[in-house]
C-alpha cells in the first residue's frame, strides 16, 4: 500500500502549506444563523431551517483546470494532504463507511483510513462486526470524507476485499499494545452485559499477555476499497457547489456519456449539477 497514515504523523503536520488562504477562510467561516426553537410551548421541536454556513466566494471556485491531477487517486492525495495540514481539521483520516446487507439495507459508521494507493483505500476492523458481516455478503462500500473547515467532501464507491492476513498482522503489531488488547477484548457489535464485563476481560488479557506478544485475533483485519467512482465536492457561498466525479468504466461499457471527458489510467470525469 503506497501511503500509510498514523494519527501522530497526521497531527504533527504544521500549518504551513499551499492552502493557508483556505485555512484562514475556513476559520473565518461561521454559521450565519443559530438554530432557534419554534416556540416556547413546543420546546422539543428544533427548527434548523435557518442554519447555514458561509462557503467560499465564486472567485475561489473549483474549476476542472484546478484539478491537481486527472488521476483521481492523486487528486485525493492533494486534498488529503491539505486536510492534514489544516489545524481546524481534527482527524483528516476519519471517514464514514457505508455498507449494506444482502437485501440492501444500509448502515454507516466512522472508521479511520489507514493507507491508500492505486490499489485502493484501506481500513481495519473486526470481520465479525456488523460492517464485516455486511461486507462478506455484499462486498460493496461507500466512503465519505467531510472536511468541514475546508468545505470539502469526497465520496468514494468501490468493491471491497480483505487484505492479505500478513499485512493485517503487520499493522496489528504496529498498534499500541492497549489497542491490540482492545481488539482481542471486543467481539465488536455483539451485546455485552455491562461495562464491568469489558473492564474485567481487558484486565484478564493484560495479565495473560503481560510478557508475551498479543496474537492478532483471526476475526480482525483490514479491507481495501477498490474505487470505481470518486467524487470531489467543493462548497461555494452561492450554492453553485462544485462537483467533479471520476468514474472507471466497467468492462464492455460503451463510449463516454454526456459531458464526460477522458482522465488518466482509464478513468473518465464529468461535472455534476450541485
Ligand atoms: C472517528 C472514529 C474512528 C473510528 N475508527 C474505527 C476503525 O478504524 N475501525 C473500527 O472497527 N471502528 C472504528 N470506529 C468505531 C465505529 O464507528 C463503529 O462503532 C464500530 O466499528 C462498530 O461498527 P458496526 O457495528 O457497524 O460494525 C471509529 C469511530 C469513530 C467515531
Amino acid at each position: 500500500m503506497g501511503r500509510t497514515l498514523s494519527a501522530t504523523v497526521l497531527r504533527s503536520v504544521g500549518l504551513w502549506g499551499r492552502s493557508r488562504a483556505s485555512h484562514a477562510a475556513a476559520e473565518r467561516s461561521v454559521f450565519t444563523t443559530r438554530p432557534r426553537r419554534t416556540s416556547t410551548r413546543d420546546s422539543g421541536n428544533m427548527d434548523l431551517s435557518n442554519m447555514r454556513k458561509d462557503y467560499k466566494g465564486d472567485e475561489q471556485c473549483f474549476e476542472e483546470s484546478q484539478l491537481t491531477s486527472l488521476d483521481p487517486i492523486k487528486q485525493f492525495g492533494s486534498w488529503f494532504d491539505e486536510a492534514t495540514k489544516c489545524p481546524a481539521v481534527g482527524e483528516a483520516n476519519a471517514m464514514c463507511l457505508s455498507t449494506a446487507s444482502k437485501d440492501g439495507r444500509p448502515s454507516a459508521r466512522m472508521v479511520l483510513l489507514k493507507g491508500y494507493s492505486h490499489q485502493g483505500f484501506r481500513f481495519f476492523t473486526n470481520y465479525e462486526s456488523r460492517k464485516g458481516l455486511e461486507l462478506e455478503s455484499n462486498p460493496f462500500a461507500c466512503l465519505v470524507f467531510y472536511w468541514e473547515p475546508l468545505n470539502r467532501q469526497i465520496r468514494i464507491e468501490g468493491t471491497v476485499e480483505r487484505i492479505p492476513q500478513h499485512s493485517s498482522r503487520e499493522y496489528f503489531h504496529s498498534r499500541p499494545r492497549s489497542s491490540q488488547i482492545g481488539a482481542a477484548v471486543s467481539r465488536q457489535s455483539t451485546p455485552v452485559p455491562d461495562r464491568d464485563y469489558l473492564r474485567q476481560k481487558n484486565a484478564e488479557l493484560e495479565e495473560k499477555y503481560r510478557d508475551a506478544e498479543v496474537p492478532m485475533p483471526d476475526y480482525w483485519g483490514g479491507y481495501v476499497v477498490r474505487p470505481y467512482l470518486m467524487e470531489f465536492w467543493q462548497g461555494q457561498t452561492n450554492r453553485l457547489h462544485d462537483r467533479i466525479v471520476f468514474t472507471r468504466p466497467a468492462a464492455g461499457d460503451r463510449g463516454p456519456r454526456a459531458f464526460e471527458r477522458a482522465a488518466e489510467d482509464g478513468w473518465r470525469f464529468q461535472r455534476l449539477a450541485p
